[in-house]
């Protein structure tokens, strides 16, 4: 079967990562037409007058699906996230960030294995951000009832297909009543349709977080609005590896981004020494969703024979230096090539 695929590599480390994913996937054997389209930086370097550019959107809304690379975000001014921008603008409103430990990898946690579903399209990252008079500014937590319920059924719904057990709701809805008290009621009432299969729990994230590091392994799937979720998924990456081995999906109704968790890393960017793991991880996430989507059982089995690839060189040493090895990214990238 013939499978098209947009790719955006990104910026920083983006277009290294990208390359070295690519190369693995296409190394399997599956027919995969790629349509490379830029986001960020590298959008305008390009000769876009948009970090966005309309295109890229209409690439992902043709063909569904897509891999991609971080984009950088400029701190504190500047033009807003091209991350937050794409999730809404093509409604990606869950993002699933799958953390268990790696076979082959030994960490300081073991036994981890979490889901992390993150609401992606409002919060406190809806962007309302305003400056009353100098010197005070607002930024504003939109919560609505429609996105937290659709949230709420996606994470049951998720939960119930990987045959997990238990919806943990991370809030702070002693504090922010309305905002958190609003998602936590839409997840208790959707919670009733699931009663049977699956165990409902509510924590406030503080002490959400104390339990966390003291033993990841009570957890299940984690149900965050926007903001929490997008540090949690990075807490939660370090019990098993890191930012460099944890990868993620951002769902939508028509169409989803396949993007690992961690950002451009400009401090190693050009190098040649980024983790590609977390975004071949992102591609296996990916082929598993075109098996599901298309029936096409070949993508599931090169998923497989990918997992199998980078277990092996983890457990005999071919490794990163984030990992404590010494293989560049192209290094490690035909390293799995090889045992594919
Ligand atoms: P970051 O994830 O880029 O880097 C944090 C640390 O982890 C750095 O020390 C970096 O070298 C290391 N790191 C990250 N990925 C790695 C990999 N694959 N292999 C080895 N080491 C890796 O986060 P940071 O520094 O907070 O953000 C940098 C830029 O990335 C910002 O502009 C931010 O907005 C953007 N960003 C983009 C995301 C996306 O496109 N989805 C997600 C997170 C951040």
């Amino acid at each position: 079967m013939h499978h098209k695929v947009v790719l955006i590599p990104g910026d920083g480390i983006g277009p290294e990562v990208a390359q070295a994913a690519q190369a693995v996937l296409s190394a399997t054997g599956l027919e995969i037409e790629w349509f490379e389209h830029q986001a960020g930086v590298a959008a305008l370097e390009s000769g876009s007058s948009e970090v966005l550019p309309a295109e890229t959107i209409e690439a992902v809304k043709q063909h569904g699906v897509a891999l991609k690379g971080p984009c950088t975000t400029p701190v504190g001014e500047g033009f807003s996230s091209v991350n937050v921008a794409l999730r809404k603008g093509l409604d990606l409103y869950g993002a699933v960030r799958p953390v268990r430990n790696l076979d082959g990898l030994k960490t300081r946690y073991s036994d981890v294995d979490v889901i992390v579903v993150r609401e992606n399209t409002e919060g406190l990252y809806a962007g309302i951000e305003n400056v009353i008079k100098k010197g005070i500014v607002t930024s504003i937590k939109l919560v609505t009832e429609e996105a937290s319920r659709r949230i709420a059924r996606f994470a049951f719904e998720y939960a119930v297909k990987r045959q997990r057990s238990k919806v943990t709701v991370f809030h702070k809805a002693n504090i922010m009543k309305k905002s958190d008290g609003l998602f936590i009621k839409c997840a208790r009432e959707e919670h009733q349709n699931f009663s049977e299969s699956i165990e409902y729990e509510e924590m406030i994230i503080d002490a959400a977080c104390m339990r966390l590091v003291q033993d990841p392994t009570i957890f299940d799937v984690i149900l965050c609005e926007n903001f929490y979720g997008d540090l949690i998924s990075d807490l939660v990456a370090g019990f098993v590896g890191g930012i460099g081995v944890t990868p993620g999906a951002n769902f939508g109704q028509k169409c989803s981004v396949f993007e690992a968790v961690h950002g451009s890393a400009p401090d190693i960017a050009g190098l040649n020494v980024a983790n590609p793991l977390a975004l071949i991880m992102t591609g296996v996430m990916m082929l598993r969703y075109l098996a599901e989507q298309t029936g096409d059982q070949d993508c599931e089995q090169a998923a497989n024979q990918i997992r199998d690839a980078y277990s092996a060189c983890l457990a005999a040493g071919e490794r990163t230096s984030d990992l404590g090895g010494d293989l560049t990214t192209s290094q490690f990238a035909n390293a799995v090539i090889k045992r594919l």
